[in-house]
C-alpha cells in the first residue's frame, strides 16, 4: 500500500472533475458539477462531484467518495490498482511493494501473452491456405482480416505452447491466460484449425480470443475461458472499434456474432458491437450507457432469434437503455443479408426499425398473452414519459383499456417491491438521528471546536452502525474532516461524501450547543426508559429491594 503522502500527490496532481468528466458527462451547477449517476439507473441527475473539496457523492444511491474510490466501483479495479492508474495520470512514480507487483505483474504478463499470441496466429494465418480461402470465401479480403487482426491457430496440438515458451513464458502463466488446457496426458493448446478474433477491451488490450471452427469441429465457435483479465458478462466484441462511431450516429447496433459485426463495419455500420457467446447483460447496457441511450437489436426473425430479442429487450430497458428492434427477414443474420443484398437494403431497414410494440404486435398468438408479455418489458423502463408512450401504443393496437395496462403495471411493481425491500433490509439502514449527521457537518465547519467535539460525545451516543464507526475514529485522534474522509472506506465514506456535500448549517455555534443539549437530553430519556422497564420488571417480581435501588437511581438522573 503507498504512503499517504504518495495518495496526497496523486489527488494534487489530477482533478476530479477531469477525471469523471472521462466516464460521465458533467454539467455546471452553481458550486459543483452534475450529471446522471454511473452506479445506479436515473433519469434526472444526482450525482454530485465537487471540484473544491475534490470528492464526489450521488444523492439518489448514496455512494461517493474521491478519485480513487470512483475508479475502484467503476473500473471494477482493486485500490492499489486504481492508484497504479491514477499515479500514471498524474505522472507520480510510485514504488511498488512485492505483493502489489504480483497482482499487477499478472495481469500485464497475459496481456503481453496475448498480444504475442496475436502475432502467431496472424503469421499463421499468412502462411495456411485452407484459412486464407476460407476467410477470402466469406467475404473476408486481407484488408479486413489485418484491420480486426484476424489469424488461424494451427491444427497442431501445440504450436502455441512451444512458440510462447520460446518467448520465456512459463507454461503455467499460457495455462492461466486460457490459451493452453490441461489434459491427461499433458497440455496442448486450447484453439486447433479454428480463425481466431482477437477480442479487445476499451483500452485496446487483447483480453481474449474467440475461434471458429473451419472444418465443421465442435462446437463452431469456441471463446477463451474466463480468466484475470476476461469476463465475458462485461465485454463486446467491436466496443473498442466501435466507441467514437456509436458517439456520433446517437446509436448502437447490437449483433449477434463476430462475423456480422466485421460484415456490418466493413460496409459502413461501423456503430455495430456484440456479445461473446452469452445472452445480452445488464453489465453489456451499462457498458453501452457511457456512451448512448438508444441501441437497435439487429435479430433474425426465426424463432430462437425472436425469443432472444425479448430476452435482451427486456435486460437492456432496465439499464435504462432505449430499445428498438430491426427484424432481417427469415434465417437471414446481418452478415448474410448484408452480403445478398447489400448497404442500401441495410440502410434502409436501418431507417425503420420497430418499437417494441410493433415488435410484439407481429408476433403470433393471442392478444391475452401478447399483452402481458409487452407489459413485462414495458415494466422494465425507467423512464416514465417513455413508458407511459409505450402504454398508450400498446392500449391503442391491442385495443384494449389504458386502464388495464396500468393496473397490470402497479401490479408487477408491487411484487417486485416486496422482492426489493427484503434485499434492502440487508443493506445498512441510512442514519436515523439528524444529530448524529449533524455533529460531523459541525467537525467540518467548525475545526476549531474538532477537539472539544470529540471529547464531549462518547461512541455509545452514536446508534447507528456507520456514524458509530466513523465517530470511533474521531475519537481515536481523526478530528480533522478530510483526513477522516481519505481514512475511511465503504459506507463511512459514502456517509462522509454526503455529510461534506451537504448545505452549511447556518450558525454552527448555537448549532453545536443545541445539539449536545438535545442529544445528552436523549440520552437521559433512554436511561429513564430503561429504568422504568426494569421498574415494571421489579414490580412484578415484588423484589422490593431492587425497587428501592432503582428509584434512587431515577432520583439521582433527574436531579442530574
Ligand atoms: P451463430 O451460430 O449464429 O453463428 O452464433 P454466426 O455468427 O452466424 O457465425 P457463422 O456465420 O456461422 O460463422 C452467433 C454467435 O454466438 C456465439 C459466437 O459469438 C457467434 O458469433 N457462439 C456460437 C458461440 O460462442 N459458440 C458456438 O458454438 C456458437
Ligand atoms: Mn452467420
Amino acid at each position: 500500500m503507498p504512503s499517504d503522502s504518495v495518495l496526497e500527490e496523486i489527488k494534487n496532481g489530477l482533478d476530479i472533475v477531469d477525471l469523471i468528466s472521462e466516464y460521465v458527462n458533467l454539467k455546471h451547477a452553481g458550486q459543483n458539477w452534475k450529471g446522471l449517476c454511473p452506479f445506479h439507473t436515473e433519469k434526472t441527475p444526482s450525482f454530485t462531484v465537487s471540484p473544491s473539496k475534490q470528492i464526489y457523492h450521488c444523492f439518489g444511491c448514496n455512494s461517493g467518495g474521491d478519485i480513487f474510490s470512483f475508479l475502484v466501483k467503476y473500473e471494477n479495479v482493486t485500490f492499489p490498482e486504481a492508484v497504479n492508474i491514477l499515479a500514471k495520470k498524474a505522472g507520480v512514480t510510485i514504488k511498488p511493494s512485492h505483493k502489489d507487483t504480483v497482482k499487477t505483474g499478472e495481469k500485464e504478463v497475459l496481456l503481453s501473452i496475448h498480444k504475442d499470441a496475436v502475432s502467431f496466429f496472424q503469421q499463421q494465418l499468412v502462411k495456411n491456405e485452407k484459412a486464407n480461402k476460407y476467410l477470402i470465401e466469406r467475404g473476408i479480403d486481407i484488408k479486413t482480416q489485418k484491420l480486426f487482426y484476424l489469424g488461424y491457430a494451427p491444427k497442431t496440438w501445440n504450436a502455441l505452447l512451444n512458440y510462447l515458451t520460446g518467448k520465456g513464458y512459463k507454461a503455467d502463466v499460457i495455462k492461466s491466460a486460457g490459451l493452453v488446457t490441461q489434459g491427461t496426458k499433458g497440455i496442448y493448446d486450447t484453439f486447433r484449425d479454428r480463425i481466431m478474433f482477437p477480442i479487445y477491451d476499451l483500452k485496446g488490450d487483447v483480453i481474449a480470443f474467440g475461434g471458429r471452427a473451419i472444418n465443421g469441429d465442435d462446437p463452431k465457435y469456441l471463446n477463451s475461458p474466463e480468466t484475470i483479465i476476461f469476463n465475458k458478462r462485461m465485454v463486446l466484441y467491436g466496443l473498442q472499434r466501435a466507441k467514437d462511431s456509436i458517439k456520433e450516429t446517437g446509436c448502437a447496433l447490437f449483433m449477434e456474432g463476430y462475423l456480422d459485426v466485421i460484415t456490418a463495419h466493413i460496409h459502413g455500420f461501423t456503430n455495430s458491437v456484440a456479445p461473446l457467446g452469452t445472452a445480452f447483460t445488464q453489465e453489456h447496457g451499462k457498458l453501452i450507457k457511457r456512451f448512448v441511450e438508444d441501441v437497435i437489436l439487429v435479430f433474425d426473425s426465426d424463432e430462437a432469434g425472436r425469443k432472444a430479442a425479448k430476452n435482451a429487450t427486456n435486460i437492456l430497458f432496465e439499464s435504462g437503455l432505449n430499445v428498438k428492434i430491426l427484424a432481417l427477414p427469415d434465417r437471414e443474420d446481418p452478415d448474410s443479408f448484408l452480403r445478398k443484398n447489400g448497404k442500401e437494403a441495410f440502410q434502409e431497414l436501418l431507417q425503420r426499425p420497430l418499437s417494441i410494440i410493433d415488435f410484439y404486435m407481429l408476433l403470433k398468438g393471442d392478444r391475452r398473452s401478447i399483452a402481458h408479455e409487452a407489459i413485462q418489458t414495458i415494466f422494465r423502463i425507467s423512464d416514465r414519459v417513455l413508458q407511459g408512450h409505450y402504454v398508450k401504443t400498446l392500449s391503442e393496437k391491442l385495443r384494449i383499456n389504458e386502464f388495464f395496462i396500468i393496473e397490470e403495471l402497479k401490479k408487477l411493481k408491487k411484487n417486485n417491491k416486496s422482492q426489493e425491500t427484503k434485499a434492502v433490509s440487508k443493506a445498512p439502514s441510512r442514519p436515523k438521528s439528524l444529530d448524529e449527521i449533524y455533529i460531523f457537518k459541525l467537525l467540518l465547519q467548525l475545526p476549531e471546536r474538532s477537539g472539544e467535539i470529540a471529547n464531549t460525545f462518547s461512541e455509545e451516543d452514536f446508534k447507528h452502525a456507520t456514524t458509530n464507526s466513523v465517530f470511533k475514529k474521531v475519537k481515536a485522534g481523526l478530528t480533522d474532516f478530510n483526513e477522516l474522509l481519505s481514512r475511511s472506506e465503504g459506507d463511512e465514506k459514502d456517509f462522509l461524501t454526503e455529510v461534506s456535500l451537504s448545505e452549511d448549517i447556518e450558525n454552527p455555534e448555537k448549532a453545536l450547543e443545541d445539539c449536545i443539549k438535545r442529544m445528552k437530553g436523549n440520552k437521559r430519556k433512554i436511561l429513564l426508559q430503561e429504568l422504568q422497564g426494569k421498574t415494571r420488571e421489579a414490580e412484578a417480581k415484588k423484589d422490593f429491594n431492587l425497587l428501592k435501588t432503582l428509584q434512587a437511581e431515577q432520583q439521582r438522573i433527574l436531579k442530574r
